[in-house]
């Protein structure tokens, strides 16, 4: 049947608990008629108590810990997410990584954590500008899938996601050329390393908007997007969802 594409929203540090649901409730409203894409909102912890969803329309926390619970002040588990209904959980974000020190093995951890409860994880990797300049780009994300899989041999209902750093919230997106060799050399490691990779979704993120939604979701290996800056506004956001459907309903 092939992946069933996904428009993902994180909020970052933004909306709070009633303004997150009111937005949820209106993009479900306005977005009836999606059949064919899976759409996801990564709120802050706050917004995730009993966020009221239904399929297509998902829920997902922005991290979290991989211990179940313990003296680990200001941390989430990952039981505790799912009580609150979500099914995804967003790991190695490049904020979590350049801001906040992640390190590969902590993501690995995660990841681990996420599966085990029966959660989906996100996983984020891409790389800085510096990397991409001195031709490292491959090797990254080789490095960065390597580590944060590792001891993973089956993940299939779950979501990597490319963010080049450079591209996230700058308002520069890779070139259609970049974004092509980025997803099949993520292809192509998950296929050395897991079993049933073909299942696993590649999004594309950093500075998607409804402007170049169009042209990127069309990009061979493009399985749907991380939104940030975009995800935050009614009309950017559901008006990238549509183009994916669109472009979607087309293919079948
Ligand atoms: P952006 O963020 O769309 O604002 O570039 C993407 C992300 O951080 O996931």
């Amino acid at each position: 049947m092939g992946r069933v594409p996904i428009v993902a929203g994180n909020w970052k540090m933004n909306k709070n608990p009633e303004e997150g649901f009111s937005f949820v409730d209106e993009v479900q409203n306005l977005l009836l008629e999606i059949k064919h894409v899976s759409i996801i909102f990564a709120p802050p912890f706050t917004g995730l108590f009993e966020m009221n969803v239904h399929p297509p329309f998902y829920s997902a926390a922005q991290n979290c810990h991989w211990e179940s619970n313990g003296a680990f002040t200001g941390e989430v588990s990952v039981s505790m997410i799912k009580e609150c209904g979500a099914k995804y959980v967003i790991i190695g974000h490049s904020e979590r990584r350049h801001i906040f020190g992640e390190l590969d093995d902590w993501i690995n951890k995660k990841l681990k954590a996420i599966l085990n409860v029966g959660l989906s994880p996100i996983l984020c990797v891409g790389e800085t500008i510096d990397q991409r300049d001195k031709g490292q780009t491959e090797q990254i994300l080789y490095e960065q899938l390597d580590e944060g899989l590792r001891g993973i041999t089956n993940f299939e209902d779950c979501v990597i996601a490319y963010e080049p750093v450079w591209a996230i919230g700058t308002g520069v997106t890779a070139d259609n050329e970049q974004v092509r060799l980025a997803h099949s050399a993520i292809r192509d490691i998950l296929k050395n390393k897991l079993k049933g990779s073909d299942d696993v979704h590649i999004l594309y993120g950093g500075s998607v908007n409804s402007a170049n939604a169009e042209d990127l979701i069309q990009i061979e290996g493009v399985d749907g997007f991380l939104i940030g800056g975009a995800s935050l506004q009614l009309d950017s956001f559901t008006s990238i969802a549509r183009t994916v459907e669109m472009v979607q309903e087309k293919k079948l």
